[in-house]
């Protein structure tokens, strides 16, 4: 297959993580994973990846935490996310190298932009852990602002769902799927593609976002290849 972009920012849920068991890390789950992203590189696309944390810990549900402190801890969740998807895309072979947005030097290389671009320039995959280094944001947030600094020309939003609908599909069984969307239909119809910091975000910055089903891991190489039917808000 041929790539239709030349780099793009690859959004993973931390529950995509977690496999049947539904808490933590599907070993399995996180290779299969690994091997689409393989199959992207060897395409030739360049990859950044961030990844939730959610399978672990959700900072925004902890209404009995300071919230500062609760996303702090959400973001220790991501870099172990982003440490098992390096140590699974490894195992394939495949060069990557972790960065984090808050410094722990000891386990991961800290967020440097422009050697973040480098590493990709060379064929390495760059996973980015600890969202954005913020509390206050979400992961999705951390997508959109990664793509924009690295200068991405889409976010694959790899989700539990095959798009985006004007209702839940699980409780409406007439609920439409769209198939483009435009960011101030997702702003204005709060629709839960992304939270309205992350759409803002892309809609000034001109990010396209694609929203797959990541339940057939390889959907990620259809997406690369412009194949994957989803949802695009543009
Ligand atoms: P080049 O500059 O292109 O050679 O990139 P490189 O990543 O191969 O070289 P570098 O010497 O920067 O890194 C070698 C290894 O050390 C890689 O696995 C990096 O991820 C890792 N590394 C680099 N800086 C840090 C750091 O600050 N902390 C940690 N834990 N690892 C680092």
């Amino acid at each position: 297959m041929k790539p239709v972009y030349k780099r793009i920012l690859l959004k993973i849920s931390g529950e995509a993580l977690a496999g049947e068991q539904g808490f933590g890390l599907d070993f399995d789950t996180v290779v299969r994973i690994c091997e689409s992203v393989r199959k992207c590189a060897d395409m030739g696309v360049e990859i950044g990846i961030v990844v939730g944390g959610g399978n672990f810990w959700r900072g925004r549900s902890h209404d009995k935490m300071d919230r500062a402190r609760a996303d702090h801890m959400g973001m220790l969740a991501t870099v172990i996310n982003s440490l098992a998807l390096a140590d699974g895309l490894e195992q394939l072979g495949v060069p990557v190298r972790v960065q984090t947005g808050i410094a722990m030097q000891e386990i991961a290389e800290p967020y440097i932009r422009n050697k973040a671009v480098r590493h990709m320039e060379k064929g390495r995959v760059v996973v980015f852990g600890c969202g954005t280094g913020n509390p206050f944001f979400s992961t999705d947030t951390a997508a959109a602002l990664r793509a924009a600094e690295i200068d991405a020309d889409i976010i694959f939003k790899a989700t539990n769902v095959d798009g985006v609908y004007d209702s839940d599909p699980k409780k409406n069984p007439n609920a439409k799927k769209f198939d483009t969307l435009s960011y101030l239909d997702v702003l204005n119809n709060g629709l839960q593609v992304m939270d309205s910091t992350a759409a803002s975000l892309c809609m000034d910055n001109n990010i396209s976002i694609l929203v797959f089903n990541l339940n057939d891991p390889d959907n990620i190489v259809r997406a690369a290849a412009g194949e994957q039917a989803g949802t695009i808000v543009k």
